[in-house]
């Protein structure tokens, strides 16, 4: 008897990656006319993603603090023929959410993405790092919509990736569980450090 090929399968055919998952979660919330933020934009594959799903009626509003990476989701985002007027790129740290956010936007954010560490392919030092990641996550529960949903893709495996980690587990685990529903994905039985998807979903 043969299986059927799994519709949520990594590229290997394994159980989803980090970002399969949080790509999964966000696929069955999001809906067109959403706005989200996409806080570390990177080379916009996150971006693009999002931007398919919210649709011509909604809005990504993406970060990163290299001009490499804005420009690589850019042309990522204008090769599938999106819309520019639907996504806007700022380049700045996502630390700096609260300045950014529009005012119809607060407490009202569908869903933002956070995807740590560095650029593929790019500059390994310029990693996200664990005092403005912890400022980004307070703001952006802080504007999520009842029902929004948060994910964060964590890479242990790099330096400064372990303090990373254990300051999103931590922030994480304080949030009070009558606001906040939080869940994490990650492979348990690999001796290296894989990464991992935190999810956090604000009561409806
Ligand atoms: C793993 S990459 C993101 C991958 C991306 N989402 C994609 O789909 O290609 C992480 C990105 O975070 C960016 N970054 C580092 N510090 C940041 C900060 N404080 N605020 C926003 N972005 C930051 C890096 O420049 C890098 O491009």
């Amino acid at each position: 008897m043969s299986i059927a090929s799994p519709r949520l399968a990594s590229a290997s055919g394994g159980l989803p990656s980090a970002v399969g998952w949080a790509h999964l979660l966000l696929a069955d919330r999001l809906h067109p006319g959403a706005r989200v933020v996409d806080a570390t934009a990177g080379n916009g594959h996150d971006t693009l993603f999002l931007a398919r799903l919210v649709g011509p009626t909604g809005h990504v509003l993406a970060f990163d603090v290299q001009a490499e990476a804005l420009a690589a989701t850019r042309a990522r985002l204008d090769s599938a023929g999106i819309d520019p007027a639907c996504c806007t790129l700022v380049q700045t740290g996502h630390e700096t959410l609260a300045e950014h956010l529009p005012a119809e936007w607060r407490g009202g954010v569908d869903a933002v993405v956070f995807n740590l560490g560095y650029l593929p392919g790019g500059d390994k030092t310029r990693i996200t790092q664990a005092d403005t990641t912890r400022v980004a996550l307070a703001v952006a529960v802080e504007n999520l919509s009842p029902g929004g949903l948060l994910t964060i893709a964590v890479y242990p495996g790099h330096e400064g990736g372990r303090e990373e980690q254990r300051a999103v587990a931590d922030w994480a685990e304080s949030l009070p569980a009558r606001e906040f529903e939080v869940q994490l994905l990650r492979p348990i039985n690999r001796a290296a450090s894989p990464p991992e998807c935190w999810a956090v979903l604000k009561k409806g």
